[in-house]
């Protein structure tokens, strides 16, 4: 499939930058910057991508970032994933990175940003996608430590958008990160934190209540407590779902048994991600077809989904009204 999942225009909520670091790329920047990685061919490289859980994946996530030195390696990193995006039918992106995994490892804040920042500057120019980037805090790590580097972005002036939380999720609930939101909040900044992803449906009600986010990142574990499933659908709180991300990390047994379509049925307001790319099986249009061909939804759906992700973004309004009227042209050109 398909031209039409190709070319729906769609807003992707839920990206980490790092996990659209390809394995040939991890081969051509360990290259450049002379660094020797465990699985130094494309073959054994591939061959670790295979997960059980969450912290299975985080584990060759983080591990694989040690290949990002300069700012060029991160502009080229997500110059690789705007054209990925654009050929997905990708519009608007809220770009998340983890700025505190690069400073364990030595890596300026600025090398991070700058690079990222510089390959987003020419993005609605070279590939028609707007952008925003959200520094996204590691719930793993200490709350001071996420204020520290927070206060940094801040300080230099950092062009993002927003905050959000990821990470090992279980055994690090939202409560353990109030100040940090609060904080966030008082600079102006747009909160959003995965939860109820590995971690129970009260995370998500956490994250609601203690962090007050204005969308849960992930959140499918919310269906299995029916007042949250009414609740998230009564104040339409956005939810980024990543099917194929779910799948891959052992969320969820098959695509089959996905809540995406219970959720969908429900009225909750869910949008379609791709999360880690690289590692997870494909970007947006991936997931997309994957969907398409387990449950034969057909335009509607997809055009729900699409409408969903471009409303829940933190895109300006002007921007909304654009590409919701493309998303009207897309629907009237499948008859
Ligand atoms: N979950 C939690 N943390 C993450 C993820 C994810 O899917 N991807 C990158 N960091
Ligand atoms: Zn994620």
């Amino acid at each position: 499939m398909t031209t039409r999942e190709l070319t729906l225009p769609t807003a992707e909520l839920h990206l980490h930058i790092e996990g659209t670091l390809e394995p040939e790329l991890i081969l051509e920047l360990a290259a450049r910057n002379g660094i020797a990685l465990p699985f130094p061919t494309l073959e054994l490289l591939s061959a670790q991508y295979e997960f059980k859980d969450l912290q299975s994946f985080l584990n060759l996530y983080y591990a694989n970032m040690a290949v990002l030195i300069t700012e060029a390696d991160f502009a080229d990193m997500t110059r690789a994933y705007l054209g990925r995006a654009q050929a997905a039918g990708v519009r608007h992106a809220e770009i998340m990175f983890d700025p505190q995994a690069h400073l364990a490892r030595g890596v300026e804040l600025t090398t991070a940003v700058d690079g990222i920042v510089a390959a987003l500057a020419s993005s609605e120019a070279e590939f028609g996608i707007s952008t925003g980037l959200i520094a996204a805090f590691l719930r793993d790590e200490s709350e001071d430590s996420a204020l520290e580097v927070l206060e940094a972005l801040l300080s230099m002036g950092a062009p993002i958008i927003g905050i959000g939380l990821d990470s090992a999720e279980v055994g690090n609930p939202p409560s353990k990160f109030v100040r940090l939101f609060e904080r966030a909040r008082a600079a102006g900044l747009r909160l959003v934190a995965h939860a109820g992803e590995e971690g129970p449906p009260s995370y998500v009600v956490e994250a609601l209540d203690l962090l007050g986010v204005e969308r849960i990142d992930h959140g499918i574990r919310s269906v299995e407590d029916p007042a949250l499933v009414r609740r998230l659908v009564a104040e339409q709180v956005p939810l980024t779902v990543c099917p194929l991300s779910n799948v891959r990390l052992r969320a969820v047994d098959t695509l089959a048994e996905h809540p995406l379509p219970r959720m969908i049925e429900a009225g909750m307001n869910v949008s379609v991600n791709s999360d880690d790319p690289a590692y997870f099986g494909g970007y947006l249009g991936t997931n997309f077809e994957a969907l398409e061909t387990e449950f034969a939804w057909g335009a509607s759906v997809a055009r729900t989904l699409a409408g969903n992700s471009i409303r829940s973004s933190f895109a300006s309004d002007s921007r909304k009204s654009e590409l919701l009227a493309e998303l009207d042209s897309w629907s009237a050109a499948q008859g």
